[in-house]
Parts: C-alpha cells; sequence; structure tokens
C-alpha cells in the first residue's frame, strides 16, 4: 500500500537538479541512450525519453516496474525498455547517461563494487553518470540497518577517480521528510560526473 503511494507521489515530484545538468553534459555527437537505475515509477526515465533518450529502466520492484509500464504509453518497447532487475544483475546496454538518483544506496553494501563496475562499465567515454550516495550522518545510515551502501566524501572521490572527471559533488546534509511525510536527517551527496576514458 505505502508503495503505490510513494509511487503515484514521485511521478508528482520534479526530475533532480543532477539529472538536468546531466542532459546539458552528454555531448550532442553521441548516441542518446540512457538506463534509469532503481527507476521507480520512472519519472526520470520519462524525462529522459522526453529529451530524445532511448532508456533502458529497470528497479528491482515488479510494483514500480508495472506503474512505468502504465505511464510510459506508447514509448514502451520504443524508446523505454523497462525491467524488474537489480543493480548487481543488469545487463547494461553501451551507454551515454546514466542516472542513479535517489536509489544506489539501497544496494547491498556487500555487492556494490561489482554493481558499480557494471555500471561505469557501461558508459562510454564523454558519457555522464548523475545520482545520490548516502552518507554516514543520515538517519537510516546511524540505524546500522546493514543493506545501504553508505559513502563518506572521500570515498565518493574515489569511486571517480580513475575514469571520470567529477562535475559536481554537492552535499545535502540537513533535516527534512520522506516522500510519505515521515520526519529524518537526510545526508546525501548529489554526484554528476563525465566518463574520460
Ligand atoms: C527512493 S526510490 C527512488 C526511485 C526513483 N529513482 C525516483 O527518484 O523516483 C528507490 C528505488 O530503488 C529501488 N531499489 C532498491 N534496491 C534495489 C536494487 N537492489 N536493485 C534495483 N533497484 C532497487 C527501489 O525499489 C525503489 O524503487
Amino acid at each position: 500500500m505505502s508503495e503505490q503511494v510513494y509511487l503515484d507521489k514521485s511521478l508528482n515530484v520534479d526530475v533532480y537538479p543532477p539529472l538536468k545538468r546531466a542532459l546539458e553534459l552528454v555531448e550532442n555527437s553521441l548516441p542518446k541512450v540512457a538506463v534509469d537505475a532503481g527507476c521507480g515509477a520512472g519519472r526520470d526515465a520519462m524525462y529522459m525519453v522526453e529529451h530524445g533518450y532511448t532508456v533502458h529502466a529497470y528497479d528491482k520492484s515488479d510494483a514500480a516496474i508495472l506503474r512505468l509500464k502504465e505511464v510510459g504509453g506508447r514509448h514502451i518497447d520504443n524508446t523505454l525498455f523497462p525491467k524488474t532487475c537489480s543493480f548487481e544483475q543488469f545487463e547494461y546496454p553501451q551507454t551515454t547517461l546514466v542516472n542513479a538518483c535517489s536509489s544506489l544506496f539501497f544496494c547491498d553494501p556487500a555487492l556494490f563494487a561489482g554493481a558499480w563496475q557494471r555500471l561505469t562499465n557501461s558508459l562510454q567515454k564523454g558519457g555522464v553518470f548523475c545520482g545520490h550516495f548516502m552518507g554516514p550522518d543520515d538517519t537510516w545510515a546511524k540505524m546500522g540497518r546493514g543493506d545501504l551502501t553508505i559513502h563518506s566524501y572521500a570515498d565518493i572521490q574515489a569511486l571517480f577517480n580513475d575514469e571520470f572527471k567529477v562535475i559536481d559533488i554537492v552535499e545535502h546534509n540537513t533535516d527534512g521528510t520522506t516522500l510519505l511525510g515521515k520526519s529524518k536527517h537526510w545526508h546525501v551527496y548529489a554526484v554528476v560526473a563525465q566518463k574520460v576514458i
């Protein structure tokens, strides 16, 4: 029930600034092929489709993918390809844009390294990553749940060290609410980075 409410609400929120920035950065000469990793109901996937991309959108939740298939309309199997899958198992096509807004920190920490390698390998030179990482001050990180991947600022720099030019790392460390209205402290880093190799 709350997942359906969440999915509905997520469709009525504006896309995150890192995605808007990323779309400006992908060079025009590159093919417009994107992945939305942990796409939820697909607000960002639809935004990328509307900006001329062929979008492969995956989420581990069947309910989310069903919702995306409803909202995707005529784009489904044309320029939008939704799939139920996990970060660690998704077979990426070659991409020029990977969006992981508010999703990748849900990856099992034991599986993150492999999932990250798959994701970054898919990006061709000049392609752009945008997404969020969760910092150690977040309420959920402090709960020690064990099912979230937490990154410090230095961890994030290391992730992008070799193959990327980091365009932006914006830290949000502030009290707020979830989309379902529950109070929590958010500590997330919004990252935009361009593949240079
Ligand atoms: C906070 S929601 C964000 C959804 C979407 N990116 C958005 O901004 O509306 C996080 C999403 O990550 C998905 N997710 C969690 N763990 C996942 C995993 N291991 N593999 C793929 N998706 C996952 C959830 O099902 C959920 O839809």
